[in-house]
């Protein structure tokens, strides 16, 4: 299929590109660039043996989307297209809601303008209202959430479940990351954060890079069991062949799955696996905990492995490793 990826420039639509091409689909970005390098999807093109088309420009421009489906021949939508910093979203509430949700309606408006009706949506275990260890996907999702991200992810998804119940053409898959770590193989391409990092394994490989004088270890005095925050960390080359799988298994209405491994990483498994990589001990202290953060949040992988026929199967090490590998080959990430 022609695939239209909107923000697809970013760490996981970069990913994502190279898993469809490798599966014989021919992905199109559009992305306005606002936190992403085109230099992410030329490599892309080069790891995957393909010339991927890159338009420079909004997805919440419903006329320029409408232009790009026609003008590529697109069969099917995944939509990245979004802010995603939790603490920006606090302050800037207002253009959180302008951009995530607006990007999201005129790509939908656009595609049942232009007759195109297979979606994929990137949703975020923010969703969930009571963050806890393996997540069904049952649980209580809302908008009483700590953050307006989160918030528009729910919204989002209430949107496309509603656009799926007028419009029975509608094909869609929502799709509930939780946290996204390392790097394609090459080291070629990988996660490139502006500015200070808020996610841990790219802080940690600043901290190996020596651009950060060490790790601040959230709080250690959590109920689990070395103390510190458990999180189910998926290798972003899981993520994006969990994106392939979700295309090619859409049906008629709204098949909401999580893209997690079910496998709980403490902080300190995360910071043990980048010293395995990097091969000595790296500086950590610890803090106080981070504000809003949940002790534990793990997902049952259950529902992604019957309904897709997958399961992500890269390692905390794998990740690391491939993490360690684009940092040290990237140390200005996109920008060297
Ligand atoms: C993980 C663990 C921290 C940094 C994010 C956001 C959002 C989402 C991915 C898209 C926690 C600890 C972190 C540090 C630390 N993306 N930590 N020192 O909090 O699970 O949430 O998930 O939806 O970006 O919701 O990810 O990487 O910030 O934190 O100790 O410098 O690492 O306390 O336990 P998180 P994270």
């Amino acid at each position: 299929m022609r695939v239209l990826l909107t923000g697809g420039a970013g760490f996981i639509g970069s990913h994502t590109a190279i898993a469809l091409a490798e599966h014989g689909h021919s992905p199109v970005v559009l992305d306005d660039l606002s936190n992403a390098s085109p230099a992410a999807i030329e490599r892309a093109g080069r790891l995957a043996g393909v010339e991927i088309p890159m338009v420079a420009g909004d997805a919440g421009d419903r006329e320029l989307v409408g232009r790009v489906l026609d003008e590529h021949e697109i069969d099917a939508v995944i939509h990245f297209a979004g802010l995603k910093a939790v603490g920006e979203s606090v302050a800037q509430p207002l253009t959180y809601y302008r951009v995530n949700l607006g990007s999201a309606i005129a790509t939908l408006e656009a595609m049942a303008a232009h007759g195109v009706d297979r979606f994929v949506f990137s949703s975020s275990a923010t969703v969930y209202e009571q963050p806890g260890e393996l997540l069904r996907e049952d649980a209580p999702v809302g908008i009483d959430l700590p953050n307006p991200y989160g918030r528009t992810k729910a919204m989002i998804e209430a949107i496309v479940a509603d656009a799926a119940a007028a419009d029975p053409s509608l094909r869609a898959a929502v799709l509930r990351y939780f946290n996204p770590v390392g790097a394609h193989e090459s080291g070629d391409i990988g996660e490139d954060p502006k500015g200070v990092p808020n996610n841990l394994m790219p802080f940690i490989a600043q901290v190996a890079a020596g651009e950060r004088e060490r790790l601040r270890i959230y709080g250690d005095d959590y109920d689990t069991a070395d103390g510190t925050g458990v999180r189910d960390y998926i290798h972003v080359s899981d993520l994006a062949e969990g994106h392939v799988a979700a295309l090619e298994a859409l049906e008629p209405g709204v098949l909401t799955v999580n893209l997690g491994t079910g496998i709980g990483g403490s902080v300190l498994d995360v910071l043990h696996a980048f010293e395995r990589a990097v091969g000595h001990e790296l500086p950590s202290e610890v803090v106080a905990r981070r504000p809003g953060d949940a002790p534990v949040s793990t997902a049952d992988p259950t529902l992604a492995r019957e309904r897709l026929g997958w399961q992500a199967t890269r390692t905390l090490d794998d990740a690391a490793r491939d993490a360690w590998r684009w940092q040290q080959r990237n140390p200005r990430g996109y920008r060297g």
